[in-house]
């Protein structure tokens, strides 16, 4: 099936985080003449919002494939992006599956490419909560184990997979790939209008994202956040792009009303990306329980508090920027409390390798290897 001696080459996205870590090596993968490249979207999201938005900021180009597979439970879910996926990838027989982070298409993409006996590239691989009612963290494992390039974020993420057993020669620390997409993009977010929109002023806002199962899912502790943060917030506006399993738990749990009602919160769709990293990089505080938000706030030097128990990338607390807040109010004020000392202190440092050349180093490894 090999027509020409150039590597063949299949990125998989799926879901909205995935989006801006394609972008810059489908780019680099372009500009190196080495390289057939196909891009297929697995369609794990599939609304304006929360796809086709970041396709248009990000210039990313249409995907070649889309398998459309939609959303259903968990294991349901990776099934179906692997059979179909796997059947694109028998076609196209590409020497190199490249895959990013660590969402259910992630995994499903990676199980397929095992099967046909592609290579298999993990970008952002080593990352770990050690929390394994996550299913982040099961897609995390589970990916590694069967990657053949591991491309890693951070010293400790090498550290961790050596523990896992994997051979040291599989493993390249080359930084971190969103930021390389937040490099790219800084400028031209900077034109956004989005402070203006929501009549804000810079560094008198808080930016709130929700959208993890254990903080949506229960009325309570949702309830819990929202209320600590509205007391939090003094005089300040929290602006609150709501995600769509989130909005569907508001409703379910009748807090819609009083969310949209209440003049502290902005309650608006998901944003697209140029519109959100303005209202990040000048907001006063960002609280969220998202992986990447933690990584961008730690790139622009903004406070963040982490609304779970745990972190995936402790390297944004030792940056000094992100604090561990959890989801109980006592915990979150106390984190709030803590943040307000850190901010004094006025120490937050830059990260190695997040600065925007890690694509250009992935490639490197690709051509060399
Ligand atoms: C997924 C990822 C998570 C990532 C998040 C970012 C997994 C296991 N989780 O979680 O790591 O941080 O994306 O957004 O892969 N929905 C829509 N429109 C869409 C997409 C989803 O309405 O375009 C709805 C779905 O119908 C579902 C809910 O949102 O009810 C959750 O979607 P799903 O992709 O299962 O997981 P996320 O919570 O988005």
């Amino acid at each position: 099936m090999k027509t020409n001696c150039k590597i063949k080459v299949i990125v998989v996205a799926g879901a909205r985080p995935n989006f801006m870590k394609c972008a810059p090596i489908l780019k680099e993968l372009k500009k190196t003449k080495s390289f057939q490249t196909i891009f297929v979207h697995t369609g794990q999201h599939y609304d304006y919002d929360m796809s086709k938005v970041f396709f248009e900021h990000l210039k990313l180009r249409e995907p070649d494939i889309f398998l459309g597979v939609g959303s259903a439970p968990r294991t349901k879910q990776i099934a179906s992006i692997k059979n179909r996926f796997e059947k694109v990838a028998k076609r196209f027989q590409p020497d190199v599956v490249i895959v990013v982070g660590d969402v259910n298409s992630t995994l499903g993409a990676a199980i397929a490419a095992k099967k046909i006996g592609a290579k298999i590239a993990h970008i952002e691989a080593g990352l770990r909560s050690f929390d394994k009612s996550m299913p982040e963290e099961m897609n995390r494992i589970a990916t590694d184990a069967i990657s053949d390039f591991l491309f890693t974020t951070s010293k400790s993420a090498n550290a961790n997979l050596i523990k896992e057993g994997i051979s040291k020669e599989k493993i390249y620390f080359v930084g971190n790939i969103m930021i390389d997409t937040l490099v790219n993009n800084l400028n031209l977010a900077e034109r956004s209008n989005v402070l203006a929109k929501f009549g804000l002023h810079k560094k008198k806002y808080y930016v709130l994202t929700l959208h993890r199962p254990s903080n949506v899912d229960n009325k309570s502790i949702l309830k819990g956040i929202l209320s600590v943060l509205e007391r939090i917030a003094g005089e300040y506006r929290i602006v609150f792009p709501v995600h769509p399993r989130t909005k569907k738990a508001l409703k379910k749990f009748r807090l819609l009303k009083w969310l949209k009602n209440n003049p502290v919160f902005i309650f608006t769709k998901p944003l697209g990306y140029l519109d959100f990293i303005k209202l990040v990089r000048h907001s006063h505080m960002v609280f969220t329980d998202s992986g990447g938000i933690q990584e961008e706030t730690a790139y622009l030097k903004v406070p963040c508090l982490t609304l779970r128990a745990n972190t995936e990338r402790p390297i944004t607390i030792e940056a000094g920027n992100n604090v561990i807040a959890w989801n109980t109010p006592d915990k979150i004020l106390k984190a709030s409390n803590l943040m307000s000392k850190l901010r004094r202190k006025k120490k937050f440092r830059p990260i190695k390798f997040w600065d925007g050349k890690t694509s250009n180093r992935i490639i490197k490894v690709l051509l060399k290897r």
